[in-house]
């Protein structure tokens, strides 16, 4: 099949390089011309794994070409893609504005016939208005169905996501839509569920926020384990092994954050508002996220006393690991309340040093874990990057001036650092 992407991020170049690696011809549209030439060299604006070995491999393979043009690409193409950002607005609203452009763009280059489907996450009714336009601006003789094809890949293990998803929804009333967008996802093998456009474009609002949801009652869960001395992590592996409810997505810590669930419970909030309905579920969600960052802080105040002046050192930045992403990083809101309070920091993240110098350009980033620790009266864990599960405790020992330790992410054993001297503090033991 020829199919064409619009977007070159997580969703549009993973999915792209996927479907191209399946046998198929595959365009990938963007707009900034140094992004394309790059991509072109097989040069991934991003770093997630394997991502940029598979590009090459299907730019080598002439299945995947990337291009500043709408033509010839969309009049070739049996499937045209949507997979461009819908940032929140001011108001938690997702910003429409490029999906709209785009589908004006895809609309004049139609030819014969193509389904048009949208992978980025938009707000119920959305679909409706992009057919409008895709209708409006077809030319003469061009037939188009549209379709609402949601992505739930993760970064850090898209790829694996996107081969092996734990369902495809495919969300159109259309039958020639439903059979070209199956026989597409065939090799991927997965179950799937077929609906209407809004059914589809509710589906992925739904999930990302129950998610959320978990990782919000974990961290509740994990503040009331600390008040009444339970070990929170006993308490949710004891929950999680019911079946109906799942172990996963039930680790505490500083809270979510990412391009992706911060956004998409904020437009849930602001939909159901639309509709005269006041999810305050949601809201509860969301003000126990924060709590989560607020609390690390509270806990280096305990520890410290006073931070003023003292020096902290940070061990991860990016919202989590295997990413150099940094949107809605916790480590970006406590790094600042510690700032705002006084504390020098220094941080050292294994991919995120350079994307993180634009939230926090004050701070002191340093090349390796023991650096971070040269003179330190804390440590904060705030990434669980495996290249931190193997660190010499007995060279950090040496390096640090007074023993503290926030383990944000839980992935040290309290006891062993505390043998070792350390005052350890981690989140809900
Ligand atoms: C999320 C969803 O998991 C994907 O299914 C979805 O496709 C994607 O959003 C999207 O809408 O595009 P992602 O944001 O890449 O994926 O990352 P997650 O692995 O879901 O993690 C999100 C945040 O939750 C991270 O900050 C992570 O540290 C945090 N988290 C996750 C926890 O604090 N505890 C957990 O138990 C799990």
């Amino acid at each position: 099949m020829k199919i064409t992407f619009v977007g070159h991020g997580y969703v549009g170049l993973v999915t792209a390089a996927v479907f191209a690696d399946f046998g198929n011809q595959v365009f990938v549209i963007g707009h900034t011309k140094k992004k394309i030439e790059g991509l072109r060299r097989g040069i991934v604006p991003f770093y997630e794994p394997g991502l940029s070995e598979l590009v090459k491999k299907n730019i080598d393979a002439k299945r995947l070409t990337f291009t500043l043009d709408y033509a010839p690409a969309v009049a070739e193409s049996d499937a045209v893609f949507i997979a461009v950002g819908t940032p929140p607005t001011k108001t938690g609203d997702a910003d429409l504005s490029t999906v709209l452009q785009v589908a004006e763009q895809i609309g004049k280059n139609l030819e014969g016939y193509t389904v048009v489907a949208t992978k980025s996450t938009v707000p119920t009714g959305t679909n409706k208005k992009v057919q409008r336009i895709l209708e409006e601006m077809k030319p003469a003789g061009a037939e188009i169905d549209y379709a609402s094809v949601p992505e739930f890949l993760r970064e850090g293990t898209a790829i694996a996501d996107t081969t092996n998803p734990d369902r495809v929804v495919i969300g159109t009333e259309s039958k020639r839509a439903q059979e070209l967008l199956i026989k597409l996802h065939e090799p991927i093998g997965a179950p799937i569920l077929l609906t209407n456009f809004e059914t589809a474009e509710l589906i992925k609002y739904a999930s990302n926020s129950f998610l959320a949801l978990k990782i919000s009652y974990a961290n509740a869960i994990a503040k009331l384990s600390e008040a009444v001395e339970a070990d929170a992590l006993k308490v949710l592996e004891g929950i999680g092994m019911d079946k109906r409810i799942g172990n996963m997505f039930l680790s505490p810590g500083p809270g979510y954050g990412g391009s992706c669930f911060p956004k998409d419970v904020k437009a849930l909030i602001s939909i159901a508002k639309d509709n005269d309905y006041a999810f305050s579920l949601l809201s509860e969600v969301e003000a126990i996220n924060h709590q989560a960052r607020r609390d690390i802080v509270r806990k280096a105040r305990k520890l410290l006393g006073d931070v003023r002046g003292k020096k902290i050192g940070v061990l991860g930045l990016a919202f989590k690991p295997n990413t150099d992403d940094m949107r809605e990083a916790p480590s970006i809101d406590v790094i600042s309340m510690l700032m705002n309070d006084g504390a020098n920091i220094s941080a050292f993240d294994p991919k995120a040093t350079e994307s993180a110098k634009e939230a926090l350009p004050n701070i002191s980033y340093v090349d390796n874990v023991y650096e971070v620790a040269n003179g330190a009266d804390l440590l904060i864990v705030l990434t669980e990057w495996s290249d931190f599960m193997e660190i010499n405790f007995e060279e950090i020992k040496k390096r640090m001036k007074a023993l503290n330790i926030i383990d944000g992410r839980n992935i040290y054993d309290p006891e062993k650092l505390r043998a070792m001297g350390f005052n350890y503090v981690g989140v809900g033991r």
